[in-house]
């Protein structure tokens, strides 16, 4: 089972977010590839079971570089594989769902008929360049957990 881990970043933050699902993946027993958005050129569905996204929130949506990548995710190629949707954003965000990037992008995904394994992972940052909030990594490695859990459930 392989998965393909793609998520932006300006300060970093979001990469650890994405780095810790990473890891937790692996050491939940899945494959699992890292990339940040600007280094993907191209995108073979067929190598991965499952995808997982993640963007800072910016202005209530989703960085310019996601919204870029979502063009090039082919709806035919990618109709039922099963993904997950993260973000970074603020604490006063969190209440918003429609202030979300990763609500956004999950709301993308299932236009393209693609499966929500979870409800999306929003991680609190302090201020507007971070740091995560105290506690956010390790609830990371928990919804990573269950959705390995969830991924060998469903056999994908
Ligand atoms: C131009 C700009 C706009 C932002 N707009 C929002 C926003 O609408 N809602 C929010 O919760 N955070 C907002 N933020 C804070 C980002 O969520 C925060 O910078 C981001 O999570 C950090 O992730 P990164 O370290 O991966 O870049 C904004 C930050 C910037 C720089």
């Amino acid at each position: 089972m392989k998965g393909l881990v793609i998520y932006d970043s300006s300060y970093g933050n979001t990469r650890k977010i994405a780095e810790t699902i990473t890891e937790t993946l692996k050491e939940s027993g899945m494959e699992a590839d890292l990339f940040n958005v600007k280094n993907v050129k191209k995108l073979n569905a067929k190598d991965y079971n499952f995808l997982v996204l993640g963007s800072p929130t910016r202005f209530g949506t989703m960085s310019f570089g996601i919204r870029f990548f979502l063009r090039k995710v082919n709806s035919e190629e990618w109709m039922n594989k099963s993904f997950v949707a993260f973000d970074t954003e603020l604490p006063e965000n969190i209440e918003h769902k429609e202030w979300s990037a990763a609500e956004k992008i999950a709301e993308i995904f299932k236009d393209k008929k693609m499966n929500q394994l979870l409800p999306v992972l929003k991680a609190v940052v302090l201020g507007q360049k971070g740091l995560l909030k105290e506690g956010e990594i390790e609830r990371t490695k928990d919804y990573t957990r269950d959705l390995a859990i969830k991924l060998k459930e469903e056999k994908i």
